[in-house]
């Protein structure tokens, strides 16, 4: 099943290099194909990541060319700095450039990902101890809000420790890892979606959520980022606070999924007929599963509940989720959202989820992860 799911993921890619050009895909359009995207976005990196997953499923240098053309083009958004005053520079960077490094040791792709680097840790605020996600230093609402998302972000600075040697990567990168572990998580392993501290004590302050269903609820993708986000912290420190974070995480998501194993959009929200789900949500918690079984040792029975949740997963995913009927579809997930408070992409196709769905695959086809840190 998996290799069938994957040699359509990837022919469904293979068409898409033709019909997106040099634009990206972003979210759908109100149901329909995707909205493309021209660097505007958090997004972009993602398309970039399933042509170097495709490249690597098959050998194939249509989907290499397609890779580089798009690592070029982050190039370009770099130098021009065109929508980098955010912290999702490692969503960005990570599955391009640093992805090209590791996958052909291309020194242009390794300059550029440090340099990537840099841009993150501007958002560096010493006196809070954390990184700022969104907005400008200072700023009134935002400049003492971190997010649960940012621990995907954070690897890129683990990375650049790793090459580098500089210290500074790596202090950022344990401190804002530290502050999300005892902030962002609850005592009973949910998760807040953002924490605000006191800009200039760094003071906590309380949590609250910005995508999820109310400050108190648990948003389904955050927790999904702090399962995957937790786990690579551990990967790269081998702190094992951060496996047990992960693990309980991962616990309580797989206690709370609905019947057919595909998240809702918030895990508080009511259930009724029409109420969204997100399926990037569960492809982004079956990554961080699997990369979480992996780290486990040899004997933990959690290894076999999270394998065998993955499967249940993935095969729901697979089954009632896929457009795999449907060879004109631009995505591969139905049913994922970006903000449904919001009303963006309330229930759309959205990049990040066939990414994190085509990552799992290639782990349970191939054995191989992702893009977020050197294979040995
Ligand atoms: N990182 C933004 C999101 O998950 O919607």
């Amino acid at each position: 099943m998996w290799l069938e799911a994957l040699t359509h993921a990837v022919e469904k890619t293979r068409r898409n290099i033709d019909k997106f050009e040099n634009l990206f895909p972003w979210t759908g359009l109100d149901g329909g194909d995707y909205k493309r995207s021209d660097h505007q976005d958090w997004t972009e990196g993602f398309w970039s990541g399933m042509l170097w997953l495709s490249y690597e499923a098959t050998g194939d240098l249509k989907f290499r060319d397609a890779a580089v053309r798009t690592v070029h083009s982050f190039r370009h958004r770099l130098d021009t700095f065109k929508v980098l005053d955010h912290h999702d520079i490692g969503f960005l960077y990570l599955p391009s450039a640093v992805a090209w490094w590791m996958l052909e040791g291309k020194e242009e792709a390794k300059v550029l990902g440090l340099e990537a680097a840099d841009v993150l840790v501007k958002r560096w605020r010493p006196a809070g101890g954390y990184i700022q996600a969104w907005g400008p230093a200072g700023d009134p609402k935002n400049g003492g809000r971190i997010i649960i998302d940012c621990l995907l972000n954070i690897p890129l600075l683990y990375w650049a420790y790793e090459k580098t040697g500089n210290k500074m990567y790596l202090e950022v990168a344990l401190a804002h890892a530290e502050k999300s572990r005892r902030y962002l998580v609850r005592g009973d392993d949910s998760s807040y979606h953002t924490f605000y501290f006191d800009q200039e004590n760094g003071e906590p302050v309380g949590g609250g959520t910005h995508q999820g269903y109310n400050d108190g609820s648990t948003w389904t993708r955050g927790q999904a980022w702090g399962i995957y986000g937790f786990i690579l912290s551990y990967k790269y420190t081998k702190n094992p606070v951060y496996l047990e974070v992960s693990r309980r995480m991962a616990a309580y998501f797989i206690s709370r999924l609905p019947a057919d194993q595909v998240t809702y959009w918030d895990f508080e929200v009511p259930i009724e007929a029409g109420t969204p789900r997100d399926s990037s949500a569960t492809a982004i918690a079956c990554c961080g599963m699997l990369e979480l079984v992996d780290c486990l040792p040899e004997g933990d029975p959690d290894r076999e509940r999270f394998v065998s949740a993955v499967f249940r997963c993935m095969k729901s995913l697979t089954e009632n989720y896929l457009t795999s009927e449907d060879p004109d579809a631009e995505g591969l997930l139905r049913h994922g959202s970006y903000h449904v408070r919001g009303g963006m992409s309330p229930d759309d196709f959205v990049i990040w989820g066939d990414y994190f769905y085509m990552e799992a695959l290639m782990r349970l086809v191939r054995g191989v992860p992702g893009y977020w840190y050197e294979r040995n």
